[in-house]
């Protein structure tokens, strides 16, 4: 993606309590849309009900949701979700917390400025438990990492990490909270650059100019 002085446009996927989008829509509000260098114009969810698309709306934002049990299969699914995020015509989609693995059709349209946010430090522990896995594996450092999505599970290009220390007395929503205090700051961080200055996937390595 070049760089470009407009404030790209983020459509941000949602399925659980939102904080990630929280933390983007807070930055943005702080430092405005154009000095971020990105606006989020819609938010989807594979759910209803939950806290990001209340957020969401709180923010004023156009919201979609696209279940996949109103779908006769999961390829339909992932058509219906590419097209409902295609109508906002984005520059990058974020996965803020969006538990379903995503599939070809959407990769063909999204591929490349598809970032992910996961809350272990990958190779090690991707999939649904990264915390819990971190956990019972007994390792002594843990943390976050901001990538781009490819068709495997948290295989994609590594863009940025964040490391936390895991303490003998951590159960796994202790040590999730402190993830997710780096894991917010880091993807403000990670997407605000990737939208001013442009990047380059070069292989595995992602080169922000
Ligand atoms: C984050 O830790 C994300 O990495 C994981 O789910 C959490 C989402 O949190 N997949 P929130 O919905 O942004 O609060």
């Amino acid at each position: 993606m070049a760089a470009n002085p407009v404030a790209k446009r983020l459509v941000v996927l949602v399925s659980g309590s939102g904080t990630n989008l929280q933390a983007l829509l807070d930055e943005i509000e702080r430092t405005g849309a154009e000095e971020y260098g990105a606006r989020i114009v819609a938010v989807g969810a594979d759910r209803d009900g939950i806290e990001g698309l209340a957020r969401a709306e709180r923010a004023g934002l156009p919201t979609f949701v696209c279940r996949v049990k109103d779908h006769t299969s999961r390829e339909e699914w992932d058509a219906a979700l590419a097209a409902a995020v295609a109508a906002h015509e984005p520059d990058l989609v974020i996965s803020a917390g969006f538990m379903k693995i995503v599939g070809k059709e959407f990769l063909a349209r999204f591929g490349g400025r598809f970032v992910n946010t996961h809350p272990a430090l990958l190779p090690s522990f991707p999939g649904a438990h990264g915390v819990r896995d971190a956990l019972a594996y007994g390792a002594k450092v843990t943390g976050c990492t901001v990538h781009f999505v490819d068709d495997g599970v948290d295989t994609g290009p590594i863009i940025a990490q964040g490391v936390v220390e895991i303490r003998d007395e951590d159960d796994e929503s202790a040590l999730h909270e402190r993830i997710k205090e780096v894991e917010r700051s880091l993807l403000v961080e990670v997407v605000g650059r990737l939208a001013r200055h442009g990047y380059r996937i070069e292989g595995r390595k992602v080169v922000i100019q």
